[in-house]
């Protein structure tokens, strides 16, 4: 295990690009992506791993960016919703109103693509549990399951 102190130089690959940055054994994940990569897409919420408007794939897996330290990332391919085109779960909130704001929105089509992947069958258990993970504050819970279901059906076709 590589043991991290002061400043250190480090290779993330982001959206399939190796970037390079600086970071302090502190930094999260989160802040390197909005503050140093500038990809704004990635929310801030509650930073404390409630919200989930910070999820990005770490390896496929859904990955709340707040509890992860950049430092840990090196050699793992991270996937912001700026990496994340032309899905079916994209689509599918847009054509049934799976937004409202809006800011909670990457965090959920990152979350759902994910489960579509990992479960193309899932069931409205499974669809609960994984999405436990993501709240909206808007409330439009009625649009999101709306839009997982049809992309589920899409992706089945
Ligand atoms: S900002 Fe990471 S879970 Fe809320
Ligand atoms: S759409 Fe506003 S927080 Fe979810």
């Amino acid at each position: 295990m590589i043991e991290y102190k002061g400043i250190n130089e480090i290779v993330l690959n982001i959206n399939g690009l190796d970037r390079e940055i600086v970071v302090y054994p502190h930094e999260t994940l989160l802040h390197v992506i909005r503050g140093q990569l500038n990809l704004s897409g990635t929310k801030a919420g509650c930073e404390n791993g409630d919200c989930g408007a910070c999820t990005v794939l770490v390896d496929g897996v859904p990955m709340k960016a707040c509890l992860c330290l950049a430092v840990e990332m090196v050699g793992k391919q991270i996937t912001t919703i700026e990496g994340l085109k032309e899905t079916p779960i994209q689509q599918s909130f847009v054509e049934h109103g799976g937004f409202q704001c809006g800011f909670c929105t990457a965090g959920f089509l990152l979350n759902v693509h994910a489960m579509l992947k990992a479960h193309p069958d899932a069931d409205d258990e499974i669809k609960k549990e994984w999405l436990n993970s993501n709240l909206c504050r808007c409330t439009g819970y009625e649009g999101i399951k709306i839009a997982v279901d049809t992309a589920q059906d899409e992706m089945r076709k």
